[in-house]
């Protein structure tokens, strides 16, 4: 399914369609199909909820992330965070995926098995600031790290780098607290850059010349990691070069944070 990451409000499909052909079917005089109707609306108002929740789930996370870059921000002057995109696994994923693990579709199964429901990805600059905000955020008492794999550190065959974390949040509601799996991808914005073509060619049918092109990204993955290391020795350069700052300039820098519009 493409991957449909977006700053755009969260709006889970509705079944409204399947509820009106339900509603006929219960019109029909035999209660056997009564009974299955029943069964069928409350498994979609479970779904729906559950959607709801998982939605709840990403603005959660996405207000951790957004607390830390303001906090960062105002401390250092530099936003660690260049932009944040989410996205709620569409219905029709969820199925594919629990078909193709040959999972029967119940939202129990659901809530279990399919653990990117909920999803959020974080464009830095540096590689620097991707383990900085993933170490800042599994420090919070509150969320609980459930995988971790480091696509950074061990790259996949065809280039593919980015830090994963499948991390559990609570989320509050009125009455009750519910621990949501959450997906969260922390990227630089070259990794991200060639993620998005790779991501392209993956949901063409038909490529001329697949192995090329396979081959030409695998190359520019290579580039962009020593891109992406040499931005960062560059950055420390500059940060280290920096003269040993007095007890004066310490105090004019905290004092010039005190303008800083926080965001
Ligand atoms: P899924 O079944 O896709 O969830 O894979 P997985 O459970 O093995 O998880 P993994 O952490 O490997 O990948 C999860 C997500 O990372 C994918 O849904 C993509 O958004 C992204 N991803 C992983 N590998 C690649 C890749 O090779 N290319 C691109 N463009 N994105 C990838
Ligand atoms: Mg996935």
């Amino acid at each position: 399914m493409p991957d449909t990451h977006t700053n755009l409000p969260i709006i889970s499909e509705g079944p409204e369609d399947m509820a009106s052909s339900i509603m006929q079917l219960a019109s029909l005089d035999d209660p056997r199909i009564w009974q299955e109707a029943l069964r069928m609306m409350e498994l979609m108002v479970g779904y729906k909820e559950d959607r709801m929740v998982y939605t709840c789930a990403i603005k959660a996370i996405r207000t951790k992330f957004e607390v830390l870059d303001t906090e960062f921000n105002v401390r250092y002057q530099r936003n660690p965070i260049n932009f944040i995109t989410t996205r709620l696994k569409s219905n029709q994923s969820i199925v594919l995926k629990m078909a193709r693990k040959g999972i029967p579709f119940t939202i129990e199964n659901m809530e279990k098995h399919v653990e990117d429901i909920a999803g959020i990805r974080i464009i830095c600059s540096y590689v620097d600031d991707i383990y900085q905000l993933a170490d800042s955020l599994l420090r919070q008492d509150d969320v609980t790290l459930l995988t971790r794999k480091d696509y950074i550190k061990e790259p996949k065959k065809n280039g593919y780098r980015s830090l994963h974390l499948i991390v559990s949040v609570p989320v509050f509601f009125a009455d009750v607290t519910r621990q949501v799996p959450v997906e969260v991808q922390i990227r630089t914005i070259a990794m991200d850059f060639w993620a998005s073509l790779e991501h392209q060619m993956k949901y063409k049918q038909e490529i001329a010349d697949e192995e090329h092109i396979i081959a030409r990204l695998r190359e520019c993955a290579d580039r962009i990691a020593a891109l992406d290391e040499e931005m960062l020795a560059i950055r420390k350069q500059i940060e280290s070069g920096k003269n040993v700052p007095s007890q004066e300039d310490l105090l004019l820098q905290k004092l010039r944070q005190l303008e800083t519009p926080i965001e």
